[in-house]
């Protein structure tokens, strides 16, 4: 089914650089791909199409890609909100058990059903802000069984909703406190259980939170070298609050991404961009940590290393549902171009996930783009707090409202 969408003041991120923008442009979709972008007076004389929308004009951008989530959990931690502000800091709130483990803890508690619509909940906020594609990580369950049922409801969503989902397998994200104590018993259990995961086919990657307060390079190798034998691509939180040499060691496994990166050094950027590894930076998290060292995106920028953009929601360090609010935040705090905010949202936001296919507006992409009431592409990170009414076409599709 070949469907013309006219009359699109397009921003097509066609080229490396410069918005692409083509005013009363055109978008031709056969079935779920882009079959011709352009000017509405350059489409091809004597075109047969099976349907017309019009776009009223609307600015209409690339589907955005959120490539770092935790979206399926139980509970929330505004108490432990409350005791930051009183002067706690996250690393002393995990070491005391809360934190992630509080998380763990209303997560297995919580039923099939409670977990799937909270996440159901959050995708479907993420979605009305133009989101077509959703990464999802596990972590709060962290046994076999628990990491297994967040998965298969991150697959869920999946299913049930107009979006593309990809796991990404992070049972690495905190000791539970069955092993306490034992860090290196939990790894090798992570180890055993990852490619059972694997053969139900729940995972799309494997993550390790690598961090004095979580696990250390050795033990994220441990995990990598799984993930490897198994084929599967890995990502790292990395030098989110002290430079532990993770981006090397990611590098050094080809990681799709590394994120965070508050404390990377010369020596990590330099890695990264050898093995085309991307940048995912998380401005949410920095801001609710009220973080003060920003990542060196001067260097990454300099280096070459492509720069995504996530909302990273979770409830403990970044429990936000507006990819538009980052897009804010990356140029305000990080000193991102509007332009490379939205470039992380989308092209490289795809890249991170290892999604070659989607992010740019041009012939043989996938045909998810969103059309929003603005003007122009810089007014998206412009408007903090704003909720715009955006109408998403997905895979060729009109999202309903
Ligand atoms: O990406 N850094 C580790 N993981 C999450 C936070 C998890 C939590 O606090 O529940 C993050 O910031
Ligand atoms: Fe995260």
């Amino acid at each position: 089914m070949n469907t013309l969408w006219r009359n699109a003041n397009l921003t097509t991120l066609a080229e490396p650089t410069g918005w692409g923008q083509i005013t009363r442009g055109a978008l031709l979709t056969e079935g779920s791909s882009l079959r011709w972008v352009g000017a509405e007076a350059d489409l091809p004389a004597g075109l047969q199409v099976d349907a017309e929308h019009g776009l009223d004009g609307a600015l209409v951008t690339p589907g955005l890609v959120d490539c770092h989530t935790h979206l399926v959990y139980g509970g929330q931690r505004a108490a432990e909100f409350e005791l930051r502000l009183q002067g706690a800091s996250y690393e002393q709130i995990a070491r005391a058990g809360g934190g992630i483990r509080s998380t763990v803890t209303a997560t297995r508690e919580a039923d099939d059903g409670e977990l799937y619509c909270a996440a159901l909940a959050r995708a479907q906020a993420l979605m009305a802000e133009g989101v077509t594609t959703l990464e999802i990580k596990s972590g709060y369950g962290l046994s076999a069984e628990h990491e297994a049922r967040c998965l298969r409801i991150a697959r869920l969503l999946g299913h049930e909703l107009a979006l593309t989902v990809r796991t990404t397998c992070l049972s690495a994200h905190a000791l539970p406190p069955e092993f306490e104590g034992r860090p290196d018993d939990y790894i090798a259990a992570v180890c055993a259980w990852l490619p059972g995961l694997h053969a139900q086919g729940l995972v799309d990657a494997v993550d390790v939170f690598c961090e004095r307060i979580a696990f250390s390079p050795a033990q994220t190798r441990r995990v990598f070298e799984v993930a490897r034998r198994l084929g599967l691509p890995v990502k790292l939180h990395a030098e989110q609050l002290s430079d532990q040499g993770g981006a090397q060691l990611a590098a050094e496994f080809g990681a799709l991404s590394c994120d965070h990166l508050e404390f990377l050094s010369p020596a990590g950027v330099a890695a990264m961009a050898s093995a085309g590894t991307v940048a995912v930076l998380l401005p949410g998290a920095y801001y609710f940590l009220r973080e003060t060292q920003a990542p060196p995106v001067a260097a990454l920028r300099a280096a070459g290393v492509p720069i995504a953009i996530a909302t990273d929601h979770n409830p403990g360090s970044s429990p936000t549902l507006s990819p538009l609010l980052m897009l804010n935040m990356a140029c305000t705090l990080f000193r991102l171009t509007p332009e490379e905010a939205l470039r992380g949202f989308t092209v490289n936001g795809a890249r991170a996930l290892g999604l070659l296919d989607r992010g740019r507006l041009v012939a043989g992409q996938r045909a998810d783009f969103v059309a929003w009431p603005l003007d122009h592409p810089n007014q998206l990170a412009y408007g903090f707090g704003q909720h715009l009414e955006a109408r998403s076409i997905v895979g060729g599709q009109e999202r309903p409202a």
